[in-house]
């Protein structure tokens, strides 16, 4: 930024702007969440375009530049740029993503998903947290310094996306054409949580990767009599429920030869780091409302298993007689959803392959079984002594009043390892979603304190990296 202007004074100046809009930025906030822009539904192909065409006006209306809706092979991925900081400063690419999680069970939300409901200094909304809220809070932390200082003090480019919540399917075909569009000194994703609900940020440092799977057992042609076929006709049912039994063992642990081959273990200093972390195991389970934390794997305390360490889940199971009382059937079929968490080095790509080689294996000659590949995304982390840790640490403690602490996050944006395998792009991980904020869940919600904060923080976050270099933001 030019010497000409005060950084602190500019900063102080584009809080105070964020502090006297407040409540005009949370009305426009709700009109954000209203669109309805859930990437699984093919409905609402419409509501996710129009949250791109949302945010490109917001962004050309805050004189951002070349805000442009991109057609992919799914949903659009958005882009713009404000490069008016010069060459020395730094550039940074901001990722969130616009699209959403399907909001059923739809009978369990207190009042309706896209409609959002301010109660006890919450916005109740899908999407609040996850992620539409992050990305306006960035959208207004720009306007805070473009309104006031009538600039930034560092180049911003923005990626925003579509298609997260399905796998980001078309992220990596557009890195690798856009590499122009994008490129950096480093990413900041806010796409995370804050480390609890009391006001403790976080900078993230892992994610886990992911590969999910679709397995389809089937039997005879059609529902047969449970008595008159049983003992003769294999059920598809049963022999789905015995092959993804057979998946884990009784630690929890995935049963697939060669699956633990690449999994990094964690280091005497990472394993202190997470023996560190404030956490209450008790006040955890109690919270999820589950009668007690599972055992998992040995040799690891409940925060690793749930960030550091590989899952396998079943995701949905159907098939067969669901109505009111009995109906004696053997079923022609059964089907289920099945994923793991990834951590460092798991490869993908090796693992969707060998999972569904593994399960077509399973399967015996009375049953004709079909595994699917549905998505997959790459593990990721940034290493703690990169350049921008110390800023984005500063930056969160002057907007949260409280130092913040360092976290792997269990869940996946694959976004971020596919920058850096393409453009060798790190990132700053500083997410603001409430922990306990129902992301995926009925009653989704973003305490106005985490928004507030979180606003506050990007507007300091910006000024710490435009005080560096672009050299030495990128470390070289
Ligand atoms: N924001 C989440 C990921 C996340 C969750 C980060 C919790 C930090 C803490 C993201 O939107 C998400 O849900 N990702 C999916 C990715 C999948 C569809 C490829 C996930 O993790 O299930
Ligand atoms: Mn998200
Ligand atoms: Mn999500």
């Amino acid at each position: 930024m030019t010497s000409q202007t005060d950084i602190p004074a500019a900063t102080d100046a584009a809080i105070a702007y964020l502090r006297e809009h407040d409540p005009e930025h949370l009305a426009q906030l709700d009109e954000f969440l209203r669109i309805e822009s859930v990437s699984a539904d093919p409905e609402r192909i419409g509501e996710v375009r129009r949250a791109a065409e949302w945010i490109v006006d917001e962004l050309t209306r805050l004189g951002v530049e070349r805000a442009t809706v991109h057609e992919t092979s799914a949903h659009p991925i958005v882009t713009a740029e404000w490069m008016k900081a010069g060459d020395e400063a730094p550039t940074v690419l901001v990722y969130c993503h616009y699209d959403v999680q399907p909001a059923d069970p739809l009978g369990e939300w207190i009042s309706p998903p896209f409609e959002p409901r301010h109660e006890n200094e919450r916005v109740y909304a899908r999407g609040a947290g996850d992620d539409k809220g992050q990305l306006f809070m960035h959208l207004k932390a720009v306007e805070a310094w473009t309104k006031t200082a009538g600039r930034l003090p560092l180049n911003l480019r923005f990626f925003f996306e579509g298609d997260e919540e399905v796998g980001s399917e078309p992220v990596e075909q557009f890195i690798a054409d856009h590499a122009d569009l994008l490129r950096a000194d480093v990413c900041v994703v806010s796409d995370g949580d804050t480390f609890d609900d009391d006001g403790t940020p976080a900078i993230g440092y892992g994610l886990r990767g992911i590969a999910y799977w679709e397995v389809r057992v089937q039997g005879p042609r059609q529902d047969v009599h449970s008595g008159h076929y049983g003992g003769g006709v294999d059920n598809p049912a049963n022999v789905l429920v015995r092959m993804l039994a057979s998946l884990t063992d009784v630690d929890g642990r995935f049963t697939v030869p060669g699956f633990y081959d690449r999994v990094r273990a964690l280091t005497d200093e990472e394993h202190a780091a997470y023996a560190a972390l404030p956490f209450d195991e008790t006040e955890w389970a109690d919270e999820t409302g589950v009668p007690a934390p599972m055992d998992g794997e040995r040799g690891h305390i409940l925060l690793e298993r749930l960030s550091a360490r590989p899952t396998f889940d079943i995701n949905g199971i159907w098939g067969g007689y669901q109505g009111d009382g009995a109906k004696t059937i053997i079923p022609a079929w059964a089907a289920a959803k099945i994923s793991t968490r990834l951590v460092p080095d798991q490869d993908y790509r090796d693992i969707l392959r060998t999972v569904k080689a593994h399960l077509e294996s399973l399967a015996p000659p009375t049953v004709r079984v079909e595994v699917k590949i549905i998505h997959g995304g790459a593990p990721a982390s940034t290493p703690l002594d990169h350049p921008g840790i110390g800023p984005a640490a500063r930056a969160l403690e002057a907007g949260f009043g409280t130092a913040p602490l360092f976290q792997r996050s269990g869940g996946s944006v694959p976004v971020v390892a596919a920058l850096d395998a393409h453009l060798g792009l790190k990132t700053l991980m500083v997410g603001f979603a409430n922990p306990t904020g129902n992301f995926h869940a009925p009653n989704e919600w973003m305490s106005l304190r985490n928004i507030r904060d979180g606003m506050t923080s990007l507007v300091h976050l910006w000024a710490e990296l435009g005080a560096m270099s672009a050299s030495e933001l990128r470390g070289d």
